[in-house]
């Protein structure tokens, strides 16, 4: 599993003002100019987005999308043939089940554990069929209707009254005008009443615009329009979301990456990525990645690989943690260890990185280095069981 296409938007190809040049003290560099951290998803891929669609052209496809929900799969799955590489590490039925929701009447809802990805899904998703994956609300429980739908440039709405000129869109607006994917982060997260304003929105596919007059005052979703929500089933439950809201989705379940193997390959891809781009050499040597994927495996399962049970831990020891953990590990050493990464390195992250204030979750850590570490064979998992030190 490649990100072939990373880099090439990210910075390196892309030259960077030189100080001197910036003599006016306000000036902002333009966004072409400076190095994003983490570009959306359709300027990261532009070429791969730019290939599928070119040879989507004539094929018959969805109203309003930019590609046939065959290569929409072939975007995020990969396809070595054609040069395209993959995204996210799932079933192949579960992702085929997301794509035919975005193009019914209802919505998609993604569910499950925090750091399985599925915003980065949502991301591509929209990426792929909408060619921009911006148009995003995150819920919390400050979100109001404004956020969502639109507000008011209120000193054109003194001068003008309201118009089209005062309008402000929010992403849901915005999507239903161009006919674009719109993603709702962590909707559970929202008081019930702001999860409700979607109601009307997903089932009638129109938004009322009552300080408009006329025409302006509906407006009617242009094809291709649609809505991707994200909730952790940890946060705060799905449970608490109206039974109205949740007819109108079809929800799907993202969990964990089933195979040791494919999250092997995920964190050491992902890790390596990260370090690149900070610029460091320390690279993940395979031993000591198997050393985290193995922890992070058997701690989010609470069941060793032999089938012992552990005690749960009440962080979630998901892959995207791995990944955190690894790429800290992997500064750490390049900082203060000669770029090598070593057993240490990776137990004090775990520590650090992923279980962050949860005391009771580092009293489990240590019985798990002191009954299951301890007896594993290999240098690697003596010198990790030596490292236990780290968690004290
Ligand atoms: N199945 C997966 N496929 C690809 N990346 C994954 C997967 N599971 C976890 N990740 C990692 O998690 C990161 C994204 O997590 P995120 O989308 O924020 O999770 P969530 O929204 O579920 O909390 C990715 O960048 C990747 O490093
Ligand atoms: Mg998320």
């Amino acid at each position: 599993m490649t990100h072939s296409d990373d880099g090439k938007l990210t910075g390196s190809a892309i030259p960077r003002k030189s100080k001197t040049a910036d003599t006016s003290a306000d000036a902002k560099p333009s966004a072409a100019s400076r190095e994003l951290q983490r570009p959306a998803a359709e300027a990261l891929h532009a070429d791969e987005l730019g290939r599928l669609a070119e040879a989507d052209a004539s094929r018959p496809m969805p109203p309003g999308w930019r590609m046939t929900p065959q290569s929409v799969l072939k975007f995020i799955l990969g396809d070595e043939k054609a040069g395209i590489a993959q995204k996210f590490v799932g079933r192949r039925a579960m992702l085929e089940r997301c794509v035919v929701a975005l193009a019914t009447n209802r919505g998609l809802m993604l569910i499950g554990e925090p750091g399985t990805a599925k915003s980065w899904l949502s991301e591509l998703l929209a990426a792929a069929i909408s060619g921009d994956s911006t148009l995003t609300i995150q819920g919390s429980a400050g979100t109001t209707e404004d956020a969502i739908k639109y507000s008011w440039n209120y000193a054109l709405l003194l001068a003008e009254g309201p118009g089209e000129r005062s309008l402000v869109p929010a992403p849901l607006h915005r999507g239903m005008t161009d006919g674009k994917v719109v993603r709702f982060e962590e909707i559970t997260r929202c008081p019930v009443e702001i999860q409700d304003t979607m109601l009307s929105i997903l089932s009638d596919r129109m938004m009322m615009v009552p300080e408009l007059k006329g025409e302006g005052r509906t407006l009617y979703a242009a094809q291709g329009f649609n809505v991707i929500a994200t909730a952790n089933t940890r946060d705060r439950g799905v449970n608490e979301m109206s039974a109205a809201l949740k007819r109108r989705f079809n929800f799907e379940t993202v969990p964990p990456i089933e195979r040791f193997d494919h999250e092997m390959a995920l964190v050491q891809q992902e890790t390596a990525r990260l370090l690149k781009q900070a610029g460091v050499k320390a690279a993940l040597p395979p031993d000591v990645a198997e050393l985290l994927v193995t922890t992070f495996r058997e701690l989010r399962s609470a069941k060793t690989t032999e089938g012992r049970a552990l005690e749960s831990l009440s962080t979630p020891m998901s892959t995207a943690e791995a990944v955190s953990t690894g790429f800290a590990a992997g500064l750490h050493a390049s900082y203060f260890a000669n770029d090598r990464i070593t057993p240490e390195h990776i137990a004090l992250h775990v520590a650090a990185t992923a279980l962050k204030d949860a005391a009771d979750d580092l009293k489990k850590v240590r019985h798990y280095f002191n009954h299951v570490v301890r007896n594993r064979g290999g240098p690697h998992w003596q010198a990790y069981y030596e490292a236990r030190k780290m968690l004290d």
